[in-house]
C-alpha cells in the first residue's frame, strides 16, 4: 500500500478506465498517464475488462493499476492473478476482503452508512470508498463520519466532478477522489484521447489549489 499511498498523496485522483477492448483501454491509460495521473482503476463492467486490466498492467509498469467494481471473492482472485495492484468495490464484501488480505493487496470496499463503516473499521480496514458519494451525503456525510471514525480515510466516488473536487479534497480524511469524469464516454468513442489528457492535467492543477 505504501507506494500506492505515495502516488495518491502526490495526485489525489483515481480515474476510472472502462473499455471492452484492450487497444482502447491502453489508449485511455496512456492519455491519463500523459496528463500526469498514475493511479488507474480499471472497472469490471465489460466482458473484456479483465483482458484490459492485464494489458494495462503489462504495458505501464510505472502505473498503479487497480481493479474496480470487484464484487466477490472469485473476481478478487482473478484480478489479483491478472496483476491488480489494488482493489475497489462498490460495497463491503467480507470474502473479497479476506482474499485481498491473504494476497497482501489493498482493498477499498464501498460504504454508504455508519453501520457499513463500522463493519469496515472492525475488520481492521483504514481506507474505504464512499459510494455513491454525492447521493449518500457528499462532503457533509464525510465530515460526520470522520468525527466518529477518526483514523479512517476515504475515497469518495460517484458524482465527483471538477465543480466539487476541491470541496472533497479539502476534507483531511479524504485520501483521494475517484471518478469517470476524466474518461468521458464521448471522448473515448471519438478517440479524442487529448481531451482525456487535458482533463487529467486540469484535475491535477485543480487539486493543488489550496
Ligand atoms: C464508481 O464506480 O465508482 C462510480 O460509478 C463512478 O461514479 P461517476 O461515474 O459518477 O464518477
Amino acid at each position: 500500500m505504501s507506494q500506492l499511498l505515495d502516488s495518491l498523496r502526490n495526485n489525489r485522483i483515481v480515474p476510472l478506465v472502462q473499455s471492452n477492448d484492450s487497444t482502447t483501454a491502453l489508449k485511455i491509460s496512456e492519455a491519463l498517464l500523459k496528463g500526469g495521473l498514475d493511479v488507474l482503476e480499471i472497472v469490471l463492467r465489460t466482458d473484456k475488462a479483465l483482458d484490459c486490466l492485464e494489458a494495462i498492467v503489462k504495458e505501464f509498469p510505472q502505473a498503479h493499476v487497480g481493479a474496480g467494481t470487484v464484487l466477490n471473492a472469485d473476481q478478487t482472485h482473478e484480478v489479483i492473478r491478472r496483476g491488480a495492484d489494488f482493489i475497489v468495490s462498490p460495497g463491503l464484501d467480507l470474502s473479497s476482503v479476506k482474499v485481498a488480505r491473504a494476497a497482501g493487496i489493498s482493498i477499498l470496499p464501498g460504504i454508504a452508512t455508519a453501520t457499513e463503516l463500522q463493519e469496515a473499521f472492525n475488520l481492521g480496514l483504514n481506507t474505504v470508498k464512499l459510494f455513491p458519494a454525492s447521493l449518500v451525503g457528499g462532503p457533509k456525510i464525510l465530515k460526520a463520519f470522520s468525527s466518529v471514525f477518526r483514523d479512517m480515510q476515504f475515497m469518495p466516488t460517484g458524482g465527483v466532478n471538477p465543480d466539487n473536487l476541491l470541496e472533497y479534497l479539502s476534507i483531511p480524511s479524504v485520501l483521494a477522489c475517484g471518478g469517470s469524469w476524466l474518461t468521458p464516454k464521448d471522448a473515448v468513442e471519438s478517440k479524442n484521447y487529448d481531451t482525456i489528457t487535458r482533463l487529467a492535467a486540469e484535475a491535477i492543477e485543480l487539486s493543488k489549489v489550496r
